[in-house]
């Protein structure tokens, strides 16, 4: 799908994930995870700002995201749970901060969309401090036989109308990019995974 079409089709779905948001969808997983950002937080794909119910005080969010509609969205978000946010609407994928700018980089349910995963987290190998932290939150294929083949099935109707890669190697992804990993938690037949990460300097690709 090409990239305009892609925007499109996260537009179309702002309302729902103003929906989530308020429903608290994923409530577990993202409390779990987002008690240990801190600081400048830079967050891409931020959608309609689902986790910000659930950052630490003090946090000072960076937000990124290519569709305008989830941005409004945000932006109302942020508003509501007392954020301090800034918005930028551009592609993750062709974007660029300066190294060493964000003390917390955060990717929740973001990596399934991407043409190229393993250069976003590459990118966020370098955005992070160095003693920084790197926090996602991702699904992808099941460890599951089974429900790997149905995922796989759905994966062009997922694509198309949804927006986003249901049966991606999450963990192979992971292992190819230069972060360095220090904790994981694996949920759902291992669709779900929380990782808990940080900038490995040594192996800077540019
Ligand atoms: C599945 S939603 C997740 C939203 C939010 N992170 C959450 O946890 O609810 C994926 C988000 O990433 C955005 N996105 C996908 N590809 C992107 C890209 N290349 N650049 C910027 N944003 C992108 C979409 O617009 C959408 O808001």
């Amino acid at each position: 799908m090409n990239k305009d079409k892609l925007i499109r089709t996260f537009d179309k779905q702002a309302k729902t994930y103003e929906k989530r948001r308020r429903i608290r969808s994923e409530r577990k997983w993202r409390e779990r995870l987002l008690s240990s950002a801190r600081g400048n937080v830079l967050e891409v794909g931020v959608g309609a700002g689902a986790n910000f119910h659930y950052y630490p005080q003090g946090a000072k969010v960076t937000g990124v995201d290519f569709s305008e509609e989830m941005l409004k969205k945000a932006q109302e978000a942020a508003i509501e749970e007392g954020i301090e946010a800034q918005f930028i609407l551009s592609d993750v994928e062709s974007f660029s901060f300066e190294d060493n700018s964000f003390d917390t980089v955060i990717s929740t349910l973001s990596l399934c969309g991407y043409e190229n995963p393993t250069k976003v987290l590459n990118s966020f190998n370098k955005w992070c401090k160095p003693d920084g932290k790197i926090l996602l939150l991702e699904h992808g294929k099941s460890s599951n036989t089974i429900i790997g083949y149905i995922q796989t099935m759905l994966n062009p109707l997922n694509r198309r109308f949804v927006g986003c890669e249901l049966n991606r190697d999450m963990l192979r992804i992971l292992e190819n990019s230069n972060i360095h990993i220090e904790r994981m938690e694996h949920y759902m037949t291992g669709m779900v995974h929380l990782v808990w990460a940080k900038p490995n300097k040594d192996t800077l690709i540019h």
